[in-house]
């Protein structure tokens, strides 16, 4: 059952919007995230934000669902994503997270699909369920059907006590806080801080992930909030360059690797709010298709940070120049050879790909907001879109 909450009576604190609001509240939300599930390991002591990224070369991750269901989770051949939506991105980013770390091979699915497919799932296989309100019908249904096949089922859930939270046999929330704004985003980077400690977890019980690369990551993990406030004082910066793609009608959103599920984010992100037609697409799929669409009032936005495959990105990209396509390009602090190129860089500060999304979906959810507010839209409550979706 939906309750109905007056929107004028929460706070907004000085923000004009929830969204704005969601999108600066990432840096302590997923600091809140982390927090009793990253310690410092030799003493067990939290590790506690205010270290800044101090002391952090022993720190472990600790979640009790693995503990708790290490037997399982060990002895699963196949885990099995199910989501919608942003949470559904996530899930692709959380697929290259344990293939990677733990060795195990990921499946991803729409929930709506899946729930009416002739999917097989075998009781030695996890089913994950990701869902900002543990109440998208699809999501749960889908779940059902697991638990009628006796697979273990994993909820990656933020709205405490909700359905999805409630019908499965573990889990980990994403503790973010509320969420209002219909299009989701510090729910998106508090399931991709969940998966990847997630990942690294259970990797570290399997035998799969090196000590040295679960502390690099670990390392790096705690400094991502700070990081993110760093994306965040560019806001005025975004906000103008914003104005300047308010008439197009059409934006191509292009990544690779970890970066390809956030261009997806940032098409949907665009969409959602802006009411733009917008998508994401593989980098190297351009030539399939969406280069036919490139002219000078196309732009295309790249997720062209400092990771897997730059060059290769760099390359999409003088194909996008030369049919006089307009870039907008996300990179890493420093990169010169891209600014030099494109029309718009934003940069974002450096580190490892598998926690690129973290930061590069920043700018993107902020460009979409700041379009949204200068085409004078809803921002928090845009047309036909809800932020449960309850009915099928
Ligand atoms: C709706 C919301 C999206 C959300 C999706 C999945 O479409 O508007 O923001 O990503 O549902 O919702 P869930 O609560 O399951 O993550």
């Amino acid at each position: 059952k939906e309750v109905d909450i007056d929107l004028n009576m929460l706070s907004k604190d000085n923000f004009d919007h929830f969204m704005l609001k969601e999108i600066f509240d990432q840096p302590n939300v997923l600091r809140d995230c982390m927090r009793g599930r990253i310690i410092n390991a030799p003493y067990s002591r939290p590790w506690s934000p205010q270290q800044k990224g101090k002391n952090t070369d022993s720190l472990s991750v600790i979640l009790s669902a693995v503990t708790l269901h290490r037997r399982e989770l060990l002895r699963a051949r196949r885990i099995i994503i199910l989501s919608c939506g942003t949470s559904w991105h996530a899930g692709l980013i959380g697929k290259q997270l344990i293939e990677h770390f733990c060795k195990l091979p990921v499946e991803v699915a729409y929930a709506s699909e899946f729930r009416y497919s002739d999917s097989v799932i075998e009781p030695d296989d996890v089913v994950m369920a990701i869902s900002q309100s543990g109440e998208t019908a699809d999501t749960m249904a889908a779940m059902e059907m697991a638990k009628k096949r006796n697979a273990l089922v994993f909820g990656i859930v933020n709205a405490v006590g909700s359905g999805i939270s409630r019908i499965s046999d573990t889990g980990v929330y994403i503790h973010v806080g509320p969420e209002i704004g219909v299009a989701s985003t510090k729910a998106f980077t508090g399931q991709v801080t969940v998966l990847v400690m997630l990942a690294l977890a259970l990797g570290m019980a399997k035998g799969t992930v090196s000590q040295e690369e679960y502390n690099t990551v670990l390392h790096e993990l705690v400094m991502i909030p700070d990081k993110i406030q760093k994306v965040l004082e560019q806001n005025d910066k975004i906000k103008d360059i914003a104005k300047k793609y308010i008439h197009s009608k059409n934006f191509l959103y292009l990544g690779r690797g970890y970066n390809y599920p956030v261009a997806l984010e940032g098409a949907l992100k665009l969409k959602e709010i802006s009411y733009i037609h917008a998508e994401g697409y593989p980098a190297a799929e351009m030539k399939h298709g969406p280069i036919a669409l490139i002219d000078s009032e196309m732009p295309v936005v790249f997720l062209a940070t400092h990771h897997q495959l730059y060059q290769k990105i760099v390359s999409n990209m003088q194909e996008v120049i030369s049919r006089n396509g307009k870039i907008l390009a996300i990179v890493t602090e420093g990169d010169e050879q891209v600014k030099a190129m494109v029309d718009e860089t934003i940069e974002v500060p450096p580190t490892i790909a598998c926690l690129a999304p973290l930061l590069s979906v920043i700018p993107l959810q902020l460009l979409s907001y700041h379009v949204a507010v200068a085409k004078g839209l809803n921002v928090d409550q845009p047309r036909n879109l809800a932020k449960s979706v309850t009915v099928e």
